[in-house]
């Protein structure tokens, strides 16, 4: 009775543990951000984990960020929340909206590293 009361509390975390893979990162290819009420461009190609290994970023809160008074915390990431629950379309402060987020994020960094793609059609191609 004993045995069979401790694996039933177990079992959604055991199936909770080997169901997450399926839908993680690893899987990711592109950035689709449903978030945009127009959407102009195809998904920009984001290939997540391939992407951060190349790019040798070990430190998640590089685009998974938390800010408080406007200072990055920087022991602390926020993977669990996609870009658009904390950025509006619109800015808010010293908040960018959303589309200015991701590019600033992905763009800057391109930019500022010399590598990787800053035209339009080399992130956003069509399929
Ligand atoms: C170069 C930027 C970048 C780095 C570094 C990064 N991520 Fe992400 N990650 C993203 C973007 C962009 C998304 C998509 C967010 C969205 O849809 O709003 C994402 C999504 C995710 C998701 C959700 C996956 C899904 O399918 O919904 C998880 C989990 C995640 N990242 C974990 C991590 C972890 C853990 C690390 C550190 C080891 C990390 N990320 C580092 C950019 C990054
Ligand atoms: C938990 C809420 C939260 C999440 C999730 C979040 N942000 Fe932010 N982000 C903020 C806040 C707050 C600021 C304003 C920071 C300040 O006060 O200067 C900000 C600022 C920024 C900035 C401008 C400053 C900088 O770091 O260059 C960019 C770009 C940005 N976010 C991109 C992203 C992207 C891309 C994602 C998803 C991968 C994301 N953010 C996820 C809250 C968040
Ligand atoms: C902190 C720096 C940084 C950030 C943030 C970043 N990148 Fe990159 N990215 C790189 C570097 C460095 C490369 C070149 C890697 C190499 O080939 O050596 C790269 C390469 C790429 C490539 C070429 C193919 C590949 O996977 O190597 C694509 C596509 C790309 N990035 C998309 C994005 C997108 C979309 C975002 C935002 C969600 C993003 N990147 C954010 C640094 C960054
Ligand atoms: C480094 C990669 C990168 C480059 C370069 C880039 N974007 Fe984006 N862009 C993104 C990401 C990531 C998003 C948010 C995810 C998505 O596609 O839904 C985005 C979102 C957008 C959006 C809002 C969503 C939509 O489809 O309407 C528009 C519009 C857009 N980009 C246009 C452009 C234009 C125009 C250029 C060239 C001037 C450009 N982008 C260059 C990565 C990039």
């Amino acid at each position: 009775m004993m045995k069979k009361g401790i694996f039933l509390l177990m079992a959604p975390l055991i199936t909770g543990i080997l169901l997450i893979p399926a839908f993680s990162q690893e899987d990711m290819e592109v950035v689709y951000c449903g978030s945009f009420t127009n959407k102009q461009r195809p998904p920009a190609i984001f290939r997540h984990d391939e992407h951060n290994e190349k790019a040798q970023i070990e430190d998640c809160s590089e685009c998974h960020h938390i800010y408080e008074d406007g200072q990055k915390l920087e022991d602390e990431s926020s993977e669990d929340q996609s870009c658009a629950e904390c950025h509006d379309e619109k800015r808010d402060g010293q908040k960018p909206g959303l589309k200015k987020a991701f590019h600033t994020n992905c763009k800057g960094c391109h930019l500022e590293r010399k590598k990787g793609p800053v035209m339009c059609g080399t992130c956003h191609v069509r399929s």
